[in-house]
């Protein structure tokens, strides 16, 4: 694999998965777009095996409760050690998750937030659950796949491997798709439909064949919303609208432009470089996102502020800004507040770009209005 990461790490991820049952993950990742991601190195999933860390004759990991009751518990030493066998072979810190149904329910901004990681360990149980102690001491995560109980945690596991492997470069076909597909703006996906055009009296919706890509893009997403309203109205309640919106000319734009695609399939974009825009009133929704990246350095039209007429109803704010002080960054965030909007947060562009760029930055947005 030519691809390295900065630290001199291959690209990619590992997943160390420690359960009772290793065949049961090994044959499912053998198959599929999984199958070939392993086959090119580009995830990295190796099982550990906790009952060889058994200090029992006849290696046995599980022992009757304290307190009585039904069921066996997974002794704390032998899933100690397992771990343990993974943290011995570098100094990094991992995060280690429990897959659990006591944990926070998986979905897709969990998904992108561990897809960040290097390194994942999933600790699969079994029987009514694991030593307390063993939980306290090495578990950062506990994460759930649904509100239901399985017989233990490799499905969640694989559930868990499969979601956070399509955001590993590489494993999709097209890097893009993973990035823009459904649920990113809590809405649920378009229909589809491929060849024949007509299939048994059923036409293809003709928009979809007029090639107008506009129109295309518009009826995606109504069809988006429609969906997610009959199917998902929990999810509706959560989606945005993102706005993105600059001032600064072309040193504004190109990031506006850039986070926008990184936040939202749908958003649209205002440039606040037009006179006409300025002075037009524009309240924004609590439903809306502002995305809003402004050149400080920019002259400000003699009318003062660019964004004098622009308002929000507690909508989201994030705010990135190019050159200029601190202080002028900080004194437009009142300003923006003091209109009505809610300022999740506030960014100089260059601090923020050595940070790791916009994906990331996307992901801290997402996590915070959610
Ligand atoms: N183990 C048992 N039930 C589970 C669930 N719902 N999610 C993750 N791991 C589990």
């Amino acid at each position: 694999m030519s691809e390295q990461r900065e630290s001199g790490r291959p690209a990619g991820m590992d997943f160390y998965v420690l359960t009772l049952f290793p065949d049961m993950i090994r044959q499912a990742l053998e198959v599929s777009i999984l199958g070939r991601a392993s086959r090119k190195g580009l995830i990295r999933v190796q099982t550990v095996n906790i009952r060889d860390f058994s200090e029992d004759r006849h290696m046995r990991v599980d022992d009757y409760p304290y307190g009585g009751g039904a069921g066996m518990v997974m002794e704390a030493e032998p899933v100690c050690r397992a771990i343990e066998s993974v943290e011995q072979r570098s100094q990094k810190r991992r995060r280690v998750i429990y897959l659990t149904p006591q944990g926070r329910v998986l979905n897709q901004t969990i998904v992108e937030e561990l897809a960040k990681e290097e390194e994942l360990v999933l600790l699969c149980g079994h029987y009514e659950g694991i030593d307390e102690r063993v939980l306290e001491e090495k578990v950062t995560d506990y994460i759930s796949i649904g509100d239901y109980v399985l017989t233990g945690g490799e499905l969640g596991a694989l559930v868990l491997i499969d979601a956070v492997s399509r955001f590993v470069p590489g494993v999709l076909s097209n890097e893009e798709s993973a990035q823009f597909e459904s649920l990113q703006d809590n809405l649920l996906e378009y229909p589809h439909y491929t060849r024949p055009e007509v299939w048994r009296g059923k036409a293809v919706p003709e928009v979809l064949l007029s090639g107008d890509h506009r129109k295309i893009e518009a009826w995606r997403h109504e069809k988006s919303l429609e969906r997610t309203g009959e199917r998902r109205p929990d999810l509706l309640e959560k989606s945005f609208r993102t706005v993105g919106c600059w001032y600064g000319g072309e040193r504004a734009r190109s990031p506006a432009e850039e986070l926008t695609r990184w936040v939202s399939r749908y958003g649209s974009l205002m440039d606040y470089d037009r006179r006409k825009l300025q002075k037009q009133c524009r309240v924004m929704e609590k439903q809306e996102l502002l995305l809003l990246a402004v050149d400080l350095e920019a002259e400000w039209p003699k009318e003062g502020n660019p964004f004098r007429n622009l308002r929000g109803r507690e909508t989201p704010l994030a705010l990135l800004t190019l050159r200029g002080s601190r202080d002028s960054r900080e004194k437009l965030g009142r300003f923006l507040t003091e209109q009505g909007f809610r300022l999740l947060l506030s960014r100089d562009l260059t601090e923020q770009q050595k940070a790791g760029g916009m994906d990331l930055l996307a992901l801290e947005i997402r996590k915070k209005i959610l």
